[in-house]
């Protein structure tokens, strides 16, 4: 009895230790492969690019599944599969905001030289939410909600 219990505890540890083996092979610690690219640069890193999801997850204030979709089958997360309109959505403001930076911060200095470079991020406008036209105040809004031109500037000389 005693020898079956040793037996079985060192199959065991052994199992473990080959797990832990095949878990650290280069194999194994090859990054995903990134297949479905539209708006990022192609080469960009895994490195990278899970760390600008973790900074879009962040200024949006949502895990990754508010953009990505499960595989029903497998039951696991498919960064590449499309079928979230979120995720189409984060593209197109991630197209506005680069275009924001070229156009209005890029080259642009200020009175010393210094060149404006900070520009916009996701979380200047969503600062933590992902609808950040409903932080807008109710007193601010129209009676049928914000103009079309976007809320009113505030009044002048306040
Ligand atoms: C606000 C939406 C949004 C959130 C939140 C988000 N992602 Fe993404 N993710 C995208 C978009 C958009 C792309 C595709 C970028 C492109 O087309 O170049 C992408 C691409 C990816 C890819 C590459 C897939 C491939 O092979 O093409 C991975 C991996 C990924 N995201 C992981 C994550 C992880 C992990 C999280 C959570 C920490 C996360 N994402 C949160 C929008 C999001
Ligand atoms: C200039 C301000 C601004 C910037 C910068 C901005 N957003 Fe947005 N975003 C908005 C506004 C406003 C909405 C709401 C639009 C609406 O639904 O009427 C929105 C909506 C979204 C939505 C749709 C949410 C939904 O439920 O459909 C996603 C996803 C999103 N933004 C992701 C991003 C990401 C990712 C970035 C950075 C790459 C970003 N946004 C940068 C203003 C901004």
């Amino acid at each position: 009895m005693y020898l079956k219990k040793q037996l079985i505890i060192t199959v065991g540890v052994l199992g473990v230790v080959a797990l832990s083996v095949a878990a650290t092979s280069p194999q194994q610690q090859a990054p995903p492969k990134l297949v479905n690219l539209k708006v990022f640069p192609k080469n960009i890193s895994f490195r990278v690019l899970d760390h600008e999801m973790d900074v879009w997850s962040a200024s949006l204030g949502v895990h990754c599944n508010f953009c990505h979709a499960r595989n029903d089958q497998t039951g696991k997360m498919d960064f590449a599969s499309d079928a979230k309109p979120e995720k189409e959505a984060a593209r197109h403001m991630f197209l506005m905001t680069a275009k924001i930076n070229k156009k209005f911060f890029q080259a642009k200095k200020d009175s010393l030289g210094m060149v404006l470079t900070a520009g916009v991020n996701c979380n200047t406008c969503h600062n933590g939410t992902a609808h950040p036209e409903v932080k807008i105040p109710d007193e601010h809004r129209g009676p049928g909600g914000p103009p079309p031109g976007g809320p009113a500037a505030p009044p002048s000389g306040k």
